[in-house]
């Protein structure tokens, strides 16, 4: 049986009071989680959620990676830096990272071999724009992101890691997958990647993400092939984070 992982990913939010205020939050109402949980912070706030979360249930990590170790590259943070502050995840591929700063599928290749390469396990983010799902190519898009990382690491990489499948429409937009549309694109991921290895399709999760809340986590995580969320807005208040992390 897998296990529901839900995950925040913070994006360019929050300050030293809030994000205080935010995991004591968390903390305060973990107990009754059915999943494990995790947060994405800023890289700056990193630091400040290690001292926070020191010897609770709750992992942490980055939102991005550096596909280099060291060396001249204006303002990236490398995985060995990531080590240091004891990170247990490191999402790659974002769509955000993809459309805003141009990362190429090669590119969110390098940075999951990157987190890899320190024992970091990447969140590797894949998912269709709403021109390509009218297009009927969803398949065709995710398929195309998933073998860029298969091509460089191997499929049996994907056993360490984790994938997030977010419909670029239905991030931060309110317009969540019905937990069939959803259902459908990750068994799509799992049967490609079982394929090629049937015992690494058993064991990776896949996370669904766009839009998950309180209200709708419950019947999303009941499909037999979504292991849990990432989630963006809903991660933002103690509250409605701990809805997420009591569904399933
Ligand atoms: P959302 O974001 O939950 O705000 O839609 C999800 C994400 O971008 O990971």
């Amino acid at each position: 049986m897998r296990r529901i992982l839900v995950a925040g990913n913070w994006k360019l939010n929050g300050s030293t009071e809030t994000i205080k205020e935010l995991l004591k939050g968390i903390l305060a109402g973990i107990s009754d989680a059915k999943a494990d949980v995790a947060v994405c912070a800023p890289y700056i706030y990193i630091p400040l959620v290690q001292d926070i979360l020191a010897g609770t249930e709750v992992g942490y990590g980055s939102q991005s990676i550096s596909e280099n170790d060291s060396g001249a590259f204006t303002g990236e943070i490398s995985g060995p830096m990531l080590n240091d502050f004891a990170c247990k995840y490191a999402i790659v591929g974002h769509s955000e990272r993809r459309s805003l700063f141009c990362e190429k599928d090669t590119d969110t290749a390098n940075k999951f071999a990157a987190a890899r390469k320190h024992g970091l396990t990447p969140i590797l983010c894949v998912g269709e724009l709403l021109e390509e799902r009218e297009q009927g190519i969803t398949e065709e898009v995710v398929s195309r992101q998933l073998d860029a990382v298969i091509e460089l690491e191997g499929v049996e990489a994907l056993a360490d890691a984790v994938i997030a499948y977010e419909p670029v429409w239905a991030i931060g937009t309110g317009k969540t997958a019905s937990p069939q549309q959803a259902q459908d694109v990750h068994a799509f991921i799992r049967g490609k990647i079982a394929k090629l290895n049937a015992e690494v399709a058993e064991k990776v999760q896949i996370l669904y993400g766009g839009s998950v809340n309180g209200g709708n986590a419950d019947e999303l995580f009941a499909m037999p092939d979504i292991d849990g969320g990432l989630i963006g807005g809903a991660s933002l208040k103690a509250e409605d984070f701990l809805a997420i992390c009591k569904a399933g």
